[in-house]
C-alpha cells in the first residue's frame, strides 16, 4: 500500500498510510495566489454558453519528490457530471451542457495523486449567464374587462414579463406594436396599460381592442455577441357597455287617432322605446310627461296609450302628449330617459248638423213683434235662440249668417263652436220703417265652416214691425205757383197743395192752413188743401200783382211741414193807352223828330206795350215817318228843305195835321188816336219856344176798343 501524508488543510482529506520508517510527501496543486490560476480550479468560473467539448481547464500541481503525478476529478453522488479530466495531463474537458438558470454552482472533487499518496480537494465551480432568455410574461396572454365610461388616462392592466438572465439581459422595457392603438399607451419600465389621455372607450364604436404588448431585455452576451432577446403577447380588452345611453322611441312621429266610437280603455297608441345601451339594455317604463290633460294614461311596461274618459268630454281636438320613456335600473332605480311626442287627433264623425232651438226646443221659425225704428244698437230679446252642433271640433264649427232685406240686422256672434246664444241686433234703425215694411222676413243660416259635408240649418225670422207717428205730412212740392187772373170774382179757386203723411190712423191724417202777410186775401179749405180767394177779395194786378205766404200741413199730433206759395195776379188788358191830349201842337225843324207819347196803365206786357201809327195827314201828302215803338214822327229822309216841301205841295202853306193812333198789343186790343198839328220850319228861324219839341196839349180823350184778333171771352 501506499505512504500516508498528513496534510493540514481544511478541507482536505487525510489519508493515513501504513507508518514506515521511511516518510513519502503527498503531491499538492500550485496555488499561484488570488489573481492568476491556480492549479486547483479553486474560483474558477464559466459561462453558461460555453460549448460541450472546450478544454476548460488544466490542473497543474506537482511533487516534492518530483514523482510523476496524475490527475482525477469526481462529483458528489446523484449529481450531473459536467467535466472530464486527462489524468496526465490534468486538462479539463466539458462534456455537459451548462445553464446557469438551472445550476450556477458545480462542486467537484478533484485529486492529485503521486502513486502513493493522494490528495482531494473540494471546489465549487461557478456558472457565469449569458444571455439566453427571453422575457416570459406572466398570466398572458390575458382578457380584461373595462367599461366603457373609465376615464381617459386611467391606468387598467400591469403586465410584467421576467427574464432569468442577471444584469441588463435580465431587464425588461415594454412597448406596444408600432403605432398599433391610438387608445392605448404602455408605461416602458412598469408595464401599466392606461387609455391614453384624451381618449375615452365607446361600446358603441368598438367592443373588443385586442393589443400586442412586447417585453425586450437589456442585452446581454451571448456566444461571444451582444444579443437582445424580446416576446410579445396579446392582451384582449373586452369594452364593457355603460348605462351611457337613454332609451329612443323607434317609429316616431307617432301619431294616433280618437273616434267617436272609442269608449273608455280604448287603445289609441303604443309607443315602443328602446335602451340605447344595447350590449346591457334595461327595461323601459313608460310615463306622461304633460299633455295628456287626465283624459289618458299609459301603460308603464307596454308604453299602449289607452283614453280614459269618453270621447265628448275632450276638450281639444289635438292633444300633444309628451310621453317619457325611462330605464330602470336592476334596483328598480328610474334612470336615463327620452321623451317624444304622440300627437292624438280626435276624429269626429261630423254627423250632426247645426241645429236652432228655442225656448222649448227645436225650432226653425221665430217670430217678433216690435215698433218700428228701435235704436241702433238694440237686441232683439223677444227671439231666444241657440244654436249648437254635437260634433266635435272643427265638425262643430259654423258660420251664422242673416239673409234678409237690407242692413237692418247683424247677428252675432258670427262664427260658432259647438254651441252659442243667437243675439240679433239692430243695425239700421231708419230702415226698419213700418211704412215700408209691415214685416221684415230673414233666414238665419248655419253653416258649417271646416267640414266637407257644410252641413247647415236655416231658421225663419219674422219681424212684425208697429207703426209710430214717424212721418210728418209731406207736401209733394216745396212751393206752389199759382196764376189768378185779376178781376176773378171772390171765391175762385187759386191753387191745391197735397201734402201726404204714410202713418196710420190719425197719424196720418193732415190738415192743411196757411199764413203769412200775403195770405190776407185767401183761404184754405183744411181737409182739401184747395186755396181759394176771400169772398169779398178783387185783385188788381195794377194794384199788387204778387202774393206770397206759407202754407201748413199737419197731422194729429202736430207734426208738421210748410211749403209756400206764390200767387200772381195776371194782369188783363183792361187799360186802353191814352195821350195827355188828344190834340197836340207841334213845331217841327227840319232834319229833327217831334215825340209824341202815350201811356198804357195796364201792368204788363203786352197789354201795355204800344204802337204808334199815323192814320191820316193834312194836307192829304205824307211826308212823314213815324216810329212805331217811340212815337218819334219825322220828315222823310229826302224833305230836307223847305223848297221841296213847297215843290211837293205847291204851297206856301207848311202845316200839317196828323191823326197819330196809340194801339196797345193786349188782347183784345185798344187804341186811341189824338190830332197832332205840325209847323215846319227852318232851323235858322225856329223859335226859341220849339228847341226842346215843347207840346201844347189841348186834350180831348176817347177811346176806341178794336178787337184786332177777337177771342171768345174767358
Ligand atoms: C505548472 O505550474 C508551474 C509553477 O507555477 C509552472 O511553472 C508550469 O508552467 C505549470 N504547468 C502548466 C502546464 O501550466
Ligand atoms: C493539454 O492541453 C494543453 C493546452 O491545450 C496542450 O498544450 C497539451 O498538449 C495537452 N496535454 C495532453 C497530454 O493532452
Ligand atoms: C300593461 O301591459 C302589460 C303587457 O301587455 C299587461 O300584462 C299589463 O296587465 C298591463 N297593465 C295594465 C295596468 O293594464
Ligand atoms: C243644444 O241646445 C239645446 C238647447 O239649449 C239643448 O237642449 C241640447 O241638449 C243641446 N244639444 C247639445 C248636443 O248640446
Ligand atoms: C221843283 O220842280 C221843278 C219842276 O218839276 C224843278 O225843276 C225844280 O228843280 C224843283 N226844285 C227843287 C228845289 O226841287
Amino acid at each position: 500500500m501506499k505512504n500516508v501524508k498528513i496534510i493540514h488543510l481544511p478541507q482536505l482529506f487525510v489519508f493515513f498510510h501504513a507508518c514506515f520508517a521511511q516518510a513519502d510527501f503527498a503531491p499538492h496543486f500550485y496555488d499561484n495566489g488570488p489573481y492568476s490560476q491556480n492549479g486547483n480550479l479553486a474560483l474558477f468560473s464559466l459561462s453558461e454558453d460555453t460549448p460541450v467539448g472546450t478544454q476548460i481547464y488544466c490542473l497543474n500541481g506537482t511533487d516534492p519528490e518530483g514523482q510523476e503525478v496524475s490527475y482525477g476529478l469526481s462529483f458528489d453522488p446523484g449529481s450531473k457530471e459536467y467535466f472530464r479530466v486527462d489524468s496526465k495531463s490534468g486538462n479539463i474537458t466539458l462534456v455537459e451542457k451548462l445553464d446557469r438558470e438551472k445550476q450556477d454552482s458545480i462542486d467537484v472533487l478533484v485529486s492529485i495523486t503521486d502513486g502513493q499518496s493522494k490528495v482531494v480537494e473540494r471546489v465549487t465551480i461557478f456558472v457565469m449567464d449569458a444571455n439566453d432568455e427571453k422575457p416570459d410574461f406572466q398570466n398572458m396572454p390575458a382578457i380584461i374587462d373595462i367599461v366603457e365610461t373609465t376615464a381617459s388616462g386611467s391606468s387598467i392592466y400591469k403586465v410584467e414579463a421576467v427574464d432569468r438572465d442577471t444584469g441588463s439581459g435580465g431587464s425588461v422595457t415594454y412597448y406596444l406594436q408600432n403605432g398599433q392603438s391610438t387608445l392605448f399607451a404602455i408605461d416602458r419600465h412598469s408595464g401599466v396599460l392606461r387609455i391614453k389621455s384624451g381618449e375615452m372607450l365607446d361600446y358603441e364604436k368598438t367592443k373588443t381592442h385586442f393589443v400586442t404588448v412586447f417585453a425586450k431585455d437589456g442585452g446581454g452576451n451571448f456566444n461571444g455577441k451582444e444579443q437582445f432577446l424580446s416576446s410579445s403577447s396579446t392582451l384582449t380588452i373586452n369594452v364593457i357597455d355603460a348605462q351611457d345611453t337613454p332609451p329612443s322611441f323607434i317609429g316616431t312621429p307617432y301619431f294616433g287617432y280618437v273616434y267617436e266610437i272609442s269608449v273608455p280603455g280604448s287603445e289609441i297608441f303604443t309607443v315602443v322605446a328602446k335602451d340605447g345601451d344595447v350590449g346591457n339594455p334595461n327595461p323601459i317604463c313608460y310615463t306622461f310627461e304633460d299633455g295628456d290633460d287626465g283624459v289618458f294614461s299609459i301603460n308603464k311596461t307596454s308604453g299602449c296609450i289607452t283614453l280614459v274618459t269618453l270621447p265628448i268630454y275632450l276638450k281639444r281636438e289635438i292633444f300633444n302628449i309628451k310621453v317619457r320613456a325611462s330605464e330602470v335600473s336592476p334596483e328598480g332605480r328610474l334612470m336615463d330617459y327620452g321623451v317624444t311626442t304622440v300627437v292624438i287627433r280626435v276624429v269626429d264623425l261630423n254627423n250632426n248638423p247645426p241645429t236652432f232651438y228655442g225656448e222649448n226646443g227645436q225650432q226653425n221659425m221665430f217670430e217678433l213683434t216690435m215698433y218700428e225704428h228701435p235704436p241702433e244698437g238694440e237686441i232683439l230679446r223677444g227671439l231666444k235662440i241657440t244654436v249648437n252642433d254635437s260634433d266635435q271640433g272643427a265638425n262643430a264649427k259654423f258660420n251664422l249668417r242673416l239673409i234678409g232685406p237690407g242692413r237692418m240686422l247683424r247677428v252675432v256672434p258670427q262664427t260658432v263652436l259647438n254651441e252659442a246664444q243667437v243675439t240679433i241686433l239692430v243695425e239700421d234703425s231708419a230702415a226698419m220703417d213700418y211704412e215700408k215694411h209691415h214685416f221684415l222676413t230673414y233666414k238665419l243660416l248655419a253653416v258649417e265652416i271646416d267640414t266637407p259635408e257644410r252641413f247647415s240649418a236655416t231658421a225663419d225670422i219674422v219681424i212684425h214691425l208697429l207703426d209710430t207717428n214717424d212721418n210728418a205730412p209731406k207736401f209733394a212740392s216745396d212751393y206752389y205757383i199759382a196764376r189768378i187772373p185779376e178781376n176773378s170774382p171772390g171765391g175762385s179757386n187759386v191753387v191745391s197743395v197735397t201734402a201726404t203723411d204714410p202713418d196710420s190712423g190719425p197719424w196720418g191724417d193732415v190738415k192743411y192752413s196757411i199764413y203769412g202777410s200775403g195770405a190776407d186775401l185767401f183761404l184754405i179749405q183744411s181737409e182739401s188743401g184747395i186755396i181759394y180767394t176771400q169772398p169779398w177779395a178783387s185783385l188788381d194786378a195794377e194794384v199788387r200783382s204778387k202774393y206770397n205766404f206759407y202754407v201748413k200741413a199737419e197731422d194729429a199730433e202736430g207734426k208738421y211741414s210748410l211749403a209756400e206759395v206764390f200767387v200772381t195776379v195776371l194782369d188783363l188788358n183792361d187799360h186802353p193807352p191814352a195821350f195827355n191830349d188828344n190834340f197836340l201842337e207841334k213845331t217841327m225843324v227840319i232834319g229833327a223828330p217831334v215825340k209824341i207819347e202815350a201811356v198804357d196803365d195796364d201792368a204788363e206786357v203786352p197789354n201795355n206795350v204800344i204802337e204808334y201809327a199815323i192814320m191820316k195827314a193834312e194836307p192829304d201828302i205824307n211826308i212823314f215817318d213815324i216810329n212805331a215803338d217811340t212815337g218819334e214822327i219825322m220828315l222823310k229822309s229826302y224833305i230836307k228843305s223847305m223848297a221841296i216841301i213847297q215843290n211837293i205841295t205847291k204851297q206856301r202853306d207848311f202845316t200839317w195835321s196828323l191823326v197819330v193812333q196809340a194801339r196797345d198789343r193786349g188782347q183784345p186790343s185798344f187804341s186811341t188816336t189824338a190830332v197832332v198839328k205840325i209847323d215846319i220850319t227852318e232851323a235858322v228861324s225856329y223859335n226859341k219856344e220849339y228847341v226842346n219839341n215843347n207840346i201844347h196839349i189841348k186834350s180831348f180823350q176817347f177811346a176806341i176798343p178794336e178787337a184786332t184778333s177777337p177771342r171768345p171771352p174767358n
